[in-house]
């Protein structure tokens, strides 16, 4: 098969310490659905036909664990691991029948260059039936991964799995598989590690009502309302979740013709000074955010063994 290549980011797998209190945030907070359990291990869904995005694993420390992406079907998932074992990077796995409990399907696991699992899929298990409240996300947005070698894992991603690359400006690479704008991000920081994960919202006042019920509940925009003046410009809101993570609802992502698209050059990225926000509101992110995007906050909570709760909203 000549250029096999992912065809969506599936979702995130996170390691958590307090798996009932992190079930808890994503059910009654965030807007998830739990679908399935299998011993420490939770799965949830948007209300699209995913059959998860995300999945919670018991753990000592809370960590990133893995992400997943789609193949069109087992060829694809077969010619994909073929590619990996010639690439160089360490395969975790052959390609094999998944677990029933996350949607089953044929799949096998590797690593980016800096060490992150990813699984890369087909045939996975989907709803039949999409569930209708337009303030829970309809589907997993994107990945933002730090690293110290942006060469080597826009490589990884292009090269072996049949990422394009949408744009960069200097501070983030931003990679697609599909007319999303980015489906995977990469940020030059510290790494390896997550720098953020977000969640799709199908329309603007859905993203209004899922910030407002996280504000309410005790969760404060941490940065955003607003929508990126730079690559993307999609609307964006951060948080950070109760493991540290940082965790964003995101509406109207740029969609990419293939045939037109970059429409910007990469110089032009570089040359406009970082504008975070084209209507003017979204002005300073907050020092809890730059800690959670860091990876230091969930550090600091797992030394200390601690959560974070709700809190009084900063505006
Ligand atoms: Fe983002």
């Amino acid at each position: 098969m000549a250029n096999p290549q992912v065809t969506a980011v599936r979702g995130i797998e996170l390691n958590v310490r307090d798996l009932a209190a992190s079930v808890a945030f994503y059910t009654n907070i965030w807007g998830l659905s739990e679908i399935s359990r299998d011993g420490g291990s939770v799965y949830m869904r948007a209300t699209g036909d995913e059959h998860h995005s995300l999945g919670l694993h018991q753990a000592a420390s809370s960590d990133l664990r893995s992400f997943n992406l789609a193949a069109p079907d087992k060829a694809s998932v077969d010619a994909l691991h073929a590619a990996a074992l010639g690439f160089g990077t360490k395969v975790l796995d052959a390609p094999h029948q998944l677990d029933a409990a996350s949607g089953g399907g044929y799949g096998f696991s590797l690593t980016t260059p800096d060490g992150v699992s990813l699984t890369i899929s087909s045939d996975v298990a989907r709803h039949a039936e999409r569930l209708d409240d337009k303030t829970k996300p309809n589907k997993f947005s994107h990945i933002v991964l730090r690293t110290q070698d942006p060469d080597r894992m826009d490589a990884f991603f292009m090269d072996l799995l049949g990422f394009r690359l949408s744009d960069k400006n200097g501070h983030i690479d931003f990679l697609r598989c599909s007319p999303d704008h980015h489906s995977v991000a990469i940020a030059h920081a510290p790494g390896p590690g997550l720098h953020h994960m977000a969640f799709e919202l199908p329309d603007l006042d859905g993203l209004m009502g899922a910030c407002g019920r996280a504000k309410m509940a005790g969760y404060p925009i941490e940065w955003g309302i607003g929508r990126h003046a730079g690559p993307g410009e999609n609307v964006f809101s951060m948080f950070v979740e109760p493991n540290g993570f940082a965790a964003e609802y995101t509406t109207e992502m740029f969609q990419c013709d293939e045939a037109t698209y970059p429409k910007r050059s990469i110089e032009y990225w570089k040359s406009v000074p970082i504008q975070p926000c084209s209507w003017g509101l979204a002005t300073q992110r907050s020092e809890m955010l730059h800690k959670a995007r860091s990876g230091t906050l969930t550090k600091d909570l797992n030394e200390s063994g601690t959560n974070l709760g709700p809190r009084a909203a900063a505006n």
